[in-house]
């Protein structure tokens, strides 16, 4: 079965969104299979981003991700990869469709609220940086 890994990003964290998102992943059918939370460092975030490490947002990216504890989830079910993609809807928020996750909550194209890994091979590795496997409950 497919793995994806989800962050509930600070900007819905601050609004007090985290157990609405997560409800969000349950509702279209993915099974929870991990959760915590925590404080990313620029270390991990660079890591979690490092494709990104060329972009000319980059620097905001890490400092708006490590500007407050977020919740981290791992999601399982058929194609949970685009499953979950199509549940958060598309990078800006202004593009985004209602009744998808930035659509509905996200602030701007940086501050759109989730994450969702997109690939499965990414989605692996997203994995491991954040959880053990001994913390995943499949
Ligand atoms: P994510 O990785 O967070 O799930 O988002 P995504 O695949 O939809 O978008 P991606 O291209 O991977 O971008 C990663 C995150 O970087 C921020 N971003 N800012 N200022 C900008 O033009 C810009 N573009 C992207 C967003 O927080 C985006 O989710
Ligand atoms: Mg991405």
């Amino acid at each position: 079965m497919e793995r994806s890994l989800v962050l509930v990003k600070p900007d819905a964290m601050q609004r007090g969104l985290a157990s609405t998102i997560i409800s969000r992943f349950e509702e279209v059918g993915l099974k929870l299979i991990a959760l915590k939370m925590l404080h990313m460092d620029r270390t991990l975030a660079g890591r979690h981003y490092a494709i990104h490490k060329d972009k000319p947002f980059f620097e905001n990216l890490i400092t708006y991700i490590t500007s407050s504890p977020i919740v981290a989830a791992v999601f399982e079910g058929e194609n949970a990869v685009e499953v979950i993609r199509k549940t958060m809807g598309v990078t800006d928020p202004s593009r985004a469709e209602t009744g998808t996750i930035r659509g509905d909550y996200g602030l701007d194209i940086e501050r759109n609220s989730t994450h969702g890994s997109d690939s499965k091979e990414n989605a692996d590795g997203e994995i491991r940086l954040f959880f053990d496997e001994s913390e995943i409950f499949a």
